[in-house]
């Protein structure tokens, strides 16, 4: 077979790999403990599933999905923007449905980029910032996110020449993997704006984590910010705000000329959403948030668990404000590959190594909060024997 010179670019997907690591250690008869993907361990809360069975149902839902949405969905996200963040959303032009944030990220780069093109995109960062440039005939250029710059770019950093090249750029508030939020106060979304606005850069801010915050934390929104609608998109998702990731929805919002250009691309390549899963969506969005609370109570439980474990091995961590993840440093002589492969190997214990999300994340591991605790408990005990 002659396959395409753009896989030979490609990567494997990083939890491909980790799963096919998984798979291997359990036929061994090892009971492997996942702290691997960010995918949460307890159900779509039973309202939602409740509301699904009724739209399953209904045979208007049965045939083909307008591609643009229902004007339910549309709207229903255009309120929660407005009561959330304070944002105002036109339905109209303003917001269109995704089946998950994932394939916004992959698809959106064929909007911007030809051959030559750059894509500045988050180090590290989710693996797709990297890989969507990529397949679309692109290249991802790193934008490095340190701990002493609070894991946010350094944008007037970035090279006069790469700037000429690139077209858009990929981050992430709160961020995965490394659980850095916006602090109130804090500018960085007036500079990202006003850098977007400044080099022709189109902003891609993926807002995957909004709702999963702890400690009275509140995150904002990229459109919250004036001037940030000229320079872009936010890409909202239920994944993990609503236990809902194999459901596949979210939403494209802001810019309406990207999202016109991004609804004549998608009506090329798919034909929508079942209309069933977004009028459930738009449920979801308008009732009670208290399950959205229940949720971040878990986490926030199991993020002290971990750092509370980790400081008594002697592995110091900044609790994350937000996110389902803990972002550690390896200990002393370990890469983070080196890190990763002995905790699954000695303790049964799956952590993807940082430098699988670029170049950056060299010298980390996350943890992801999304097993029970006795899990996480068990894991960090086989860790604490092995070190
Ligand atoms: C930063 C980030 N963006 C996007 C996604 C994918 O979200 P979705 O399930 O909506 O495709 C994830 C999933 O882990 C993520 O961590």
């Amino acid at each position: 077979m002659r396959y395409s010179r753009r896989m030979d670019g490609l990567p494997p997907y990083l939890f491909a790999e980790i799963e096919r690591k998984i798979a291997e250690k359990r036929k061994q008869g090892v009971d492997v403990i996942s702290l691997g993907i960010g995918d949460p361990d307890t159900p779509t809360p039973a309202h939602i599933v409740e509301e699904m069975q009724r739209q399953v149902a209904d045979p208007a839902n049965h045939q083909y999905p307008t591609n643009r949405g229902t004007d339910e969905f549309r709207k229903a996200v255009a309120d929660f923007y407005r009561q959330r963040f304070g944002v105002e959303l036109d339905p109209e032009t303003e917001v269109f449905p995704l089946l998950g944030a994932k394939e916004a990220i992959a698809h959106i780069c064929f909007n911007f980029l030809d051959e030559g093109d750059l894509c500045l995109s988050a180090d590290p960062g989710y693996p797709v910032y990297t890989s969507g440039p990529i397949l679309a005939g692109g290249e991802p250029y790193p934008l490095p996110l340190l701990p002493e710059q609070g894991f946010k770019p350094d944008l007037d950093g970035i090279p006069e020449d790469v700037l000429e090249r690139s077209r858009m750029l990929f981050c992430n508030y709160p961020n995965n993997p490394t659980g850095a939020v916006l602090e109130q106060g804090d500018d960085f979304f007036e500079r990202l704006a006003a850098f977007g606005r400044e080099h022709d850069i189109a902003i891609i801010h993926d807002n995957a984590y909004s709702e999963i915050t702890f400690d009275g934390y509140v995150a904002p929104s990229y459109l919250e910010t004036p001037g940030a609608r000229e320079a872009g998109i936010e890409l909202f998702s239920l994944s993990k705000t609503y236990n809902m990731t194999g459901w596949r929805i979210g939403a494209v919002v802001g810019n309406a000329d990207i999202i016109a250009k991004y609804w004549t691309l998608k009506s090329n390549m798919d034909s929508g959403m079942f209309s069933a899963l977004q009028r459930t969506a738009a449920f979801a969005l308008s009732g009670s948030q208290e399950c959205v609370r229940e949720m971040c109570e878990i986490y926030s439980r199991r993020r002290d668990l971990v750092v509370d474990t980790l400081r008594d091995i002697g592995i110091e961590v900044t609790p994350p404000k937000a996110t389902i993840y803990i972002w550690i440093r390896v200990p002393e002589g370990y890469t983070s590959n080196s890190f990763a492969d002995m905790v699954l190997d000695k303790c049964g214990v799956v952590v993807p190594p940082g430098s699988g999300y670029g170049p950056s994340g060299e010298g980390f591991v996350r943890i992801s909060l999304t097993a029970p605790d006795e899990r996480i408990s068990e894991a960090l005990e086989r860790i604490r024997d092995n070190l």
